[in-house]
């Protein structure tokens, strides 16, 4: 109490009186000081605040309480989001050079060339030069390695679909001038007839690097060139350079389940290299 009364009295004073010039130094020297060593006191933990949200312990991490099917730790997988219109991403070092390789070595013995899935009034012959490439459906228990399997569980973690809702892998290989013309991965019935589930997301995982060519198109991205009369063989915007071990993930439906018109995609002809690529198409469905 005495303390408070002095200290009331002293502000009144330094109000009312003309100070000299030694007792403003005084007073600015006090203010240094207790500003120094005030500095020095340690702060105070709050009760509330998280210490290994704040980095403080190294050891602890940020994992959560999880449930029955969750994760017990947490993990990252880099993506950059390509594009919302269509909904495409991109995962740098989805898979690792010897996953890659492994994959082709596998994939190589079994080539045949690609086929289409043909609309109506549509025949091999009337089609021929859509799709170019050579490759073969391999599924994850074809794969002693284990490869296909865990790059099957990084998918459903990625896309958060369920791993049973994956068709087979379909590896494919694009020499110099080969293509796949810009076409849609979900079915239109309209054009198709009743289908049974829809494919929902393409992943592409690049199992190899193309020195030229050999992009991955999305004509209408954005809405782009879309009533330009586009002749589906033209390799024009947003086109995605692959690299080895890349991942390209898309959606062909919209949320409400409607086809993405701006889903359309193709792969640009090869002009220098090879192009090898595992495609894993996600429906709708239990497969
Ligand atoms: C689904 O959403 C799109 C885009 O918002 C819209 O154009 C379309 O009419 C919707 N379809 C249905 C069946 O609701």
């Amino acid at each position: 109490m005495r303390g408070s009364a002095r200290s009331g009295r002293a502000i009144v004073a330094l109000q009312t009186t003309k100070l000299g010039l030694p007792a403003v130094f005084f007073c600015c020297g006090l203010f240094f000081l207790a500003g120094f060593f005030g500095s020095m006191i340690p702060p105070v933990d709050l009760p509330n605040e998280n210490p290994a949200r704040l980095g403080l312990y190294e050891e602890e991490t940020l994992e959560m309480a999880h449930g029955e099917t969750g994760e017990d730790h947490v993990s990252e997988l880099s993506f950059q989001v390509l594009s919302w219109k269509p909904r495409a991403m991109y995962y740098p070092n989805f898979a690792s050079r010897k996953q890659c390789e492994t994959i082709i070595r596998i994939a190589k013995s079994k080539l045949s060339p690609s086929s289409l899935a043909l609309r109506k009034g549509e025949t091999a012959e009337s089609t021929k030069g859509i799709r170019t490439s050579s490759g073969t459906f391999l599924s994850a228990v074809e794969d002693s390695s284990g490869t296909l399997d865990k790059i099957e569980d990084k998918i459903a973690r990625a896309t958060l679909i369920p791993k049973n809702h994956g068709e087979a892998f379909n590896i494919l290989r694009y020499e110099i001038g080969q293509k796949y013309a810009s076409h849609y991965d979900a079915f239109n019935p309209k054009e198709y007839g009743p289908q049974s589930s829809q494919r929902v997301a393409s992943f592409l995982l690049y199992l190899s690097d193309v020195e030229e060519g050999g992009e991955t198109m999305f004509p209408y991205e954005n809405g782009l060139n879309m009533n330009s009369g586009y002749d589906f063989n033209e390799c024009i915007g947003l086109r995605v350079k692959p690299r080895q071990g890349d991942g390209l993930l898309f959606y062909s439906v919209l949320v409400n389940g409607t086809i993405d018109p701006m889903s359309l995609h193709g792969s640009c002809p090869v002009i220098r290299g090879e192009k090898w690529v595992a495609t894993k198409w996600v429906r709708n469905e239990i497969q």
